[in-house]
C-alpha cells in the first residue's frame, strides 16, 4: 500500500459515490438507488445499480462491482494508487508523498518489480529509435511500412540496439540483478556470451495490459530472417490466454463491436486508419478467456484473419470459441489481400468499412469454407457435406437461431429441409451421448467441483455475516477467519472480525478499498451485494445461515485434520474441535 489505510478510507467517504460517478456516467433515480445501462458490458436495459447507502456499485448482468476506488480503475484504466490521487483534492485530502525510495521498491515485491523493469526496457528501446543515429534502421523500416510518428509514440514502439548486451548494461544501472532480467524474458544466459539479451536489431512492439503496464514484447526482424517475431515468453505477469494486443485501446473506443485481427501490424495499421477497436491474440491462438474479455464489451467480433489456408483454419477455430461465449462472429472477407495491413494499405479504410458492412455470417462461413473440402457432383461428397452441415447445425442449443440457419442452407444447396433437420436430430443425440460421456468422465475430477462448492459456501456465510447485523455476535466464539479456506475470504473475514471486536460499525464500501487488485475489490464487492437467496421467513433464515455455518466449521474441520491429524500432539486439538463443531449443532440463532 503507498498510503496509509486510514487516508484511503476517510477520502473514500468524502467522495459520495452517486456524486462521483455521475461525472463518468448519467445515472437515474429508481426508489432508493441510481442505475444505468452498465459501462462495462454491452447492454439496451439498466442493470447497473449504484447505492448510496452501501456507497457501492453492482451490475446484475455481467457481475461488475465495487466501490469509487474499483470504478476509477476498471472504467478510466487507472492503479489503485492513481485512484486514491485523483479523488484526494476532490475529497479536501492532502496526500504524504510517493515513498519512491529503493527500499521502498525492493518491498513492492516481485510483480511490481517486473512491471518496471518491462517499462524501463520499454522506454529504453523507444530511446533508441528516436535516436538519429541509432534507431535510423528503426525507423525506416517503421515508416517504409507506413506508419506515423503519431503511431509510433501511440502503440511506444522501440528499436532493439545490435549490440545484444546493451539493454543488459542498461537494467544493471538501474538497479535490476540478472535472475530478475532472465525472470522477465528480457535477457538469458549462455556459457560462451554470459548475460544477453534475445531481442537485438529488432522493432520493438511493447504488450500493454488493461492498466496499460508493459507485461512483454514482441520483436519483428527488419527485412526476412528468423523467426519473423520474437515474443517474450509468459512470465509471472505475462499471461498469453489472457492478453491481447491493442485491448488496452480497443476496450476505450466505446465502439460497439471489436475486430479480431492476427498480427501486431495488423492491429497498429487498423488503428491508424481509425478502427481503434482491433486487437489480436498474441503470438498464440485465440482462447476462451480471450472471448470473455471481449464480451464484457461487446457481444459482436469482426475476425479479420489472413486470407491464406492457415488463417481460414485458425478463424474456424476462434468462431467456435466465440460462438461457445455466445458471441457473434462474422467474418472479414479481404481478398485478394493477406491480412488487413495490406489490404488498408492498398484499398484503404473506406473499402475496408464496407467489406465490415458486407462480412459473411460466421455459421454461413463454416458452411462455404467446408464445402471447398468437397465435390457436389458427386453424390457421396455430396451427401457427406449435408452430413457435416447437419452436425454443425446440431451444436446450436438455440432452436429458433438453428432453424432460421437450417432454413437458409437448405434453400442456398436445395436440400429437403425435413431431411435436413431429421439429419440435425440424429446428430444432435450423437453429441449428447458425447456430452453425457465427457460429464460422467469428469466425474473424477470431484476436487474441483467440491472446491467451488466450499468456496460457494463461504461466501454466503460471510454474505449473511456482513448483511446481517448482530449475526456475529452470536456465533463469535465458534468462527475465526482461519476457518475461511479461500484465501481472499480468509482475509475479508479477518478485517471485519476485527472491526466488529473493536465495536466498529460494519464498512463495506471500506473493506473493499482495502484490496488494492481491482479483480479482487469486485469479488469482495459481491459479498456486500449478492442477494441471499430471498428467504422471507425468519426461521428459515435461521436455519439457512445454521447450516451454512456448519458446512464451513466441518470442512475446516476436515482440512485441519488432513493436515495434522497423524501428529499425536494434535489430539487434544482435535477431541475441542468435536466438542465444538458438536455444540454449533445445538445452538439457536435469532435474526
Ligand atoms: N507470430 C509470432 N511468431 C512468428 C510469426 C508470427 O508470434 N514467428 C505472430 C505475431 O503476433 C504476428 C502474427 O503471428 O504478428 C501473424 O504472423 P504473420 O502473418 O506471419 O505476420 P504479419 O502479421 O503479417 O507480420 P508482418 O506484416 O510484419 O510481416
Ligand atoms: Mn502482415
Amino acid at each position: 500500500m503507498y498510503y496509509p489505510d486510514e487516508l484511503v478510507e476517510e477520502i473514500r467517504s468524502r467522495c459520495d459515490i452517486v456524486d462521483t460517478l455521475s461525472q463518468f456516467i448519467s445515472l437515474q433515480k429508481k426508489g432508493s438507488n441510481y442505475v444505468c445501462c452498465c459501462p462495462f458490458h454491452n447492454e439496451k436495459t439498466p442493470s447497473f445499480h449504484v447505492s448510496r447507502n452501501k456507497q457501492m456499485y453492482k451490475c446484475f448482468g455481467c457481475g461488475e462491482g465495487g466501490n469509487v476506488f474499483t470504478f476509477l480503475q476498471k472504467y478510466e484504466n487507472m492503479t489503485f494508487p492513481e485512484a486514491v490521487e485523483y479523488l484526494a483534492p476532490i475529497a479536501g485530502v492532502t496526500l504524504p508523498e510517493r515513498d519512491n525510495s529503493k527500499e521502498a521498491r525492493e518491498k513492492a515485491g516481485k510483480k511490481a518489480r517486473m512491471y518496471e523493469l518491462n517499462k524501463d526496457a520499454a522506454n529504453y528501446f523507444y530511446k533508441v529509435l528516436w535516436d538519429e543515429n541509432r534507431g535510423k534502421l528503426g525507423m525506416q523500416y517503421l515508416k517504409k511500412r507506413g506508419l506515423t510518428d503519431e503511431t509510433i509514440k501511440h502503440f511506444a514502439l522501440g528499436f532493439a540496439p545490435t549490440d545484444s548486451r546493451e539493454i543488459v548494461r542498461y537494467l544493471r544501472s538501474r538497479g535490476y540483478s540478472d535472475e530478475e532480467m532472465i525472470a522477465s524474458g528480457i535477457a538469458n544466459y549462455s556459457e560462451k556470451y554470459g548475460l544477453s539479451s534475445p531481442f537485438w536489431n529488432r522493432v520493438m512492439f511493447p504488450i500493454l495490459d488493461e492498466q496499460s503496464k508493459v507485461l512483454g514484447f514482441g520483436g519483428r526482424v527488419m527485412g526476412d530472417g528468423e523467426p519473423k517475431y520474437l515474443n517474450s515468453p509468459e512470465t509471472d505477469v505475462f499471461n498469453k490466454r489472457q492478453n491481447l494486443y491493442g485491448f488496452v485501446f480497443a476496450k476505450k473506443s466505446r465502439k460497439s463491436r471489436f475486430i479480431l485481427c492476427e498480427g501486431y501490424m495488423d492491429v497498429i495499421s487498423l488503428h491508424q486508419a481509425g478502427f481503434n477497436e482491433a486487437v489480436a491474440a498474441l503470438g498464440t491462438a485465440f482462447t476462451s478467456e480471450h472471448a470473455r474479455i471481449l464480451k464484457r464489451y461487446s457481444p459482436d467480433v469482426y475476425l479479420s484473419f489472413d486470407s491464406d489456408g492457415a488463417g481460414v483454419k485458425a478463424a474456424m477455430r476462434a468462431i467456435e470459441i466465440l460462438r461457445q461465449k455466445e458471441v457473434t462472429g462474422r467474418i472479414i472477407n479481404m481478398q485478394p489481400y493477406k491480412d488487413p495491413d495490406e489490404f488498408i494499405k492498398n484499398l484503404g479504410a473506406e473499402e475496408y468499412e464496407k467489406r465490415m458492412e458486407s462480412a459473411e455470417d460466421s455459421f454461413l462461413f463454416q458452411v462455404h469454407t467446408t464445402q471447398k473440402k468437397y465435390n457436389l457432383d458427386d453424390y457421396a461428397e455430396l451427401t457427406k457435406f449435408h452430413h457435416e452441415i447437419a452436425a454443425f447445425l446440431a451444436q446450436m442449443d438455440d432452436p429458433l437461431l438453428r432453424d432460421n440457419y437450417l432454413n437458409a442452407v437448405a434453400r442456398e444447396y436445395g436440400i429437403n429441409s425435413e431431411h435436413l433437420r431429421q439429419a440435425v436430430s440424429k446428430e444432435a443425440m450423437v453429441l449428447a451421448n458425447i456430452r453425457q460421456r465427457e460429464e460422467s468422465r469428469s466425474a473424477d475430477g470431484k476436487k474441483v467441483s467440491k472446491e467451488d462448492h466450499v468456496k460457494h459456501t463461504e461466501q454466503l456465510l460471510l454474505t449473511y455475516l456482513l448483511e446481517e447485523d448482530g449475526l456475529y455476535a452470536q456465533i463469535e466464539q465458534y468462527l475465526t477467519d482461519n476457518d475461511f479456506t479461500n484465501e481472499l475470504y480468509r482475509n475479508v473475514a479477518k478485517m471485519f472480525f476485527e472491526d466488529l471486536r473493536a465495536g466498529n460499525k460494519p464498512n463495506p464500501a471500506g473493506i473493499v478499498s482495502k484490496f488494492e487488485d481491482a479483480d479482487e475489490q469486485s469479488e469482495v464487492s459481491a459479498l456486500f451485494t449478492t442477494r441471499i437467496e430471498e428467504l422471507t421467513d425468519k426461521r428459515d433464515r435461521e436455519k439457512a445461515f445454521l447450516d451454512i455455518l456448519l458446512k464451513v466449521k466441518q470442512n475446516s474441520f476436515e482440512k485441519w485434520k488432513a493436515e495434522n491429524g497423524n501428529d499425536i500432539s494434535a489430539l487434544n486439538e482435535e477431541i475441542e474441535r468435536k466438542k465444538s463443531l458438536e455444540e454449533l449443532k445445538r445452538i439457536n440463532i435469532r435474526l
